[in-house]
């Protein structure tokens, strides 16, 4: 029996699209900066790019490979709506060729230390799941974060059966092993296990009393204990909290040790502690926290639960696979744009970054829909790229980052980071396909290609980087620091070559890209002739502007012919 892994099959599984490298068109219209610097830190090197985002993602494949930390992505979920006119089995089929497609680029741009955090509901999650695990491996899933984006209030709370409050975070690293995310706390309600009060805690420890803290409380607020409820009303947890953590240090919850799981030392004062109930032990010690007891009993802190959460302190535990604290009441106000069931909390792209990224870091969002990920990267000091196929390129993201640079987007994260406004964005489009057919079906150079156009795009498809010299006009890029690219729509004559040729000289190489050359191709040492369009008619689909997940563009799947002969069903 042949040797076979654990993958998930389906049709047309082995039908790769071989992607044209475009080139990025800026518009400066409407690329945009702040009109002056607001803090040392502002990012100007950012990019929106409108089109589609495989053809996209090929387009940065070459400058960005191994760079981006951090990619969040939010694709269409496979709801049946969009795929009514397929059958079952295709549906899925297409929608796992096309994330497929895109989750191999995002694997590349990746940096080695980098991870994708990719948003999903239950209905793809098991399918995207083993997806992803064949292109990151299994080892490099670090977690499935469940998200609640919903309560069951409404409508939808009205059917029998459950009701649906949240989606997931499928989260991978590109390598498990050198992937260092930061230690996140998130605030927690107040941990009412917490209710002693130490009432003398400016005497010698030894003499610690403490008291029921309703008590205290009672005396605090000047009301008996039991009228405490009454007499606080609605404001009676916000104002018990405050005086928790303001008293942190004294209000405490006592807790019986594992005798057996402790060392000897704890084990000592536990022991003088029973002998000797009056009094508070303490056990000093060099790297942790002192230790203290009473009656066996050891004393545990409120202070040790709390934790600055941006610039708040608040009670706090460690960041859990559950999520259920960031949906927003405002999400329909954040970023002042409308984009109904797609947009996200801003909250819950500030904890991704928090988790896996720092300042400066360079992330991605191929799917932008209202632009919440490049709005919040932006507010935390991060470089994007973010990219959008849909008009709300234009009409959302456009205008909804220039008012985060305008520092007039005060909603979201904007007060939790303080954020001003500053830094800028270049706004990009797909160039059109290099080669057009003409009328006689041949390929040939696209009109809309002026001779800079070119000369980057054939830079691109050889792997060459784009930078032509100001002081030799054949050096358009350069692959090493002797080899060169030159590209030219000319006709080449033998002397037109001989000058180049001397031009170049015995030390380095020239590739020459033009459109016909009158003598053989290897007539100059230093020079490797190419003809433009011939070199580089096989290398790519040429003209295919739509691999977009909108299921009116997308190709009929060829059927099988006809059954399969029995001895195929078999691996011979
Ligand atoms: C669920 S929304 C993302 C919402 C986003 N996270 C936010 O907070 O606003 C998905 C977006 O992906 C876009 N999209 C779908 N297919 C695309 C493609 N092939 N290229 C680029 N964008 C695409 C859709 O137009 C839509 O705006």
């Amino acid at each position: 029996m042949s040797k076979t892994k654990l993958e998930l099959t389906w049709i047309g599984k082995d039908k790769r699209p071989k992607l044209e490298p475009r080139i990025l068109l800026e518009d400066p219209a409407k690329s945009y900066h702040a009109k002056h610097r607001v803090t040392e830190h502002d990012q100007f090197d950012n990019k929106l790019i409108f089109g589609d985002n495989l053809l996209a993602l090929k387009a940065l494949e070459q400058e960005y490979s191994g760079k981006v930390k951090c990619i969040y992505i939010d694709p269409p979920f496979n709801t049946g709506e969009a795929f009514e006119n397929y059958d079952d089995g295709l549906e899925h089929s297409i929608w796992l060729n096309l994330m497929r497609e895109r989750a191999q680029y995002l694997y590349k741009l990746l940096s080695f230390d980098g991870s994708l955090f990719v948003h999903i509901d239950d209905n793809e999650l098991a399918y995207l799941t083993v997806l992803l695990d064949e292109i990151f491996g299994r080892n490099n899933r670090v977690s499935i974060v469940t998200f609640k984006q919903g309560s069951a209030t409404g409508h939808k709370s009205i059917n029998p059966g459950l009701v649906t409050t949240t989606n997931y975070l499928l989260i991978y690293a590109k390598d498990k092993s050198t992937w260092k995310p930061r230690r996140i706390f998130t605030s927690r309600e107040r941990d009412s296990r917490y209710s002693q009060y130490i009432e003398n805690f400016d005497d010698n420890y030894s003499q610690w009393r403490h008291i029921p803290l309703s008590q205290e409380l009672g005396r605090h607020f000047g009301v008996p204990p039991r009228q405490l409820k009454k007499f606080l009303g609605d404001q009676y947890e916000d104002k018990v909290s405050d005086f928790v953590i303001e008293n942190a240090h004294r209000v405490i919850r006592t807790a019986r040790p594992d005798y057996k799981s402790v060392g000897q030392a704890v084990r000592d004062v536990i022991d003088a502690s029973k002998l000797n109930v009056t009094k508070v032990h303490l056990l000093e010690r060099q790297k942790h926290s002192d230790m203290y007891f009473k009656d066996g009993e050891r004393f545990l802190f409120y202070k040790d639960k709390l934790k600055e959460i941006d610039g708040v302190v608040v009670s706090g535990e460690p960041l859990t696979n559950l999520w259920d604290d960031l949906l927003s009441n405002n999400l329909h106000k954040e970023g002042s744009v409308k984009f109904p069931k797609g947009k996200k909390p801003e909250a819950l792209i500030k904890r991704i970054f928090d988790l896996a990224t720092n300042k400066g870091d360079l992330v991605l969002d191929s799917f932008a829909g209202s632009g919440t990920t490049a709005a919040v990267a932006h507010k935390m000091e991060r470089r994007w790229i973010t990219i959008e196929l849909g008009e709300h390129c234009k009409t959302h993201v456009h205008p909804r980052l220039k008012n985060v640079i305008d520092g007039n987007d005060q909603d979201g994260i904007s007060k939790a980071v303080n954020w001003q406004g500053g830094g800028g964005f270049r706004y990009y489009s797909l160039a059109p396909s290099l080669l057009e057919k003409d009328r006689w079906n041949n390929w040939v150079v696209n009109k809309a290609y002026n001779p800079l156009m070119l000369s980057e795009a054939l830079c691109k498809l050889e792997g060459f980087t784009y930078a032509p010299s100001d002081s030799q006009w054949w050096k358009h890029g350069y692959s090493t620091e002797q080899d060169f690219i030159y590209v030219t729509t000319e006709n080449l004559s033998v002397a037109q070559l001989q000058e180049l040729s001397d031009e170049v000289g015995g030390e380095q190489s020239l590739l020459v890209c033009c459109t016909a050359f009158r003598c053989k191709a290897d007539r100059f040492a230093n020079l490797t002739l190419k003809k433009i369009p011939k070199m580089v008619l096989s290398r790519c689909e040429w003209a295919h502007d739509d691999y977009s997940l909108s299921i009116e563009n997308l190709p009929q799947m060829e059927q099988p012919d006809a059954e399969p002969e029995q001895n195929d069903l078999y691996d011979m």
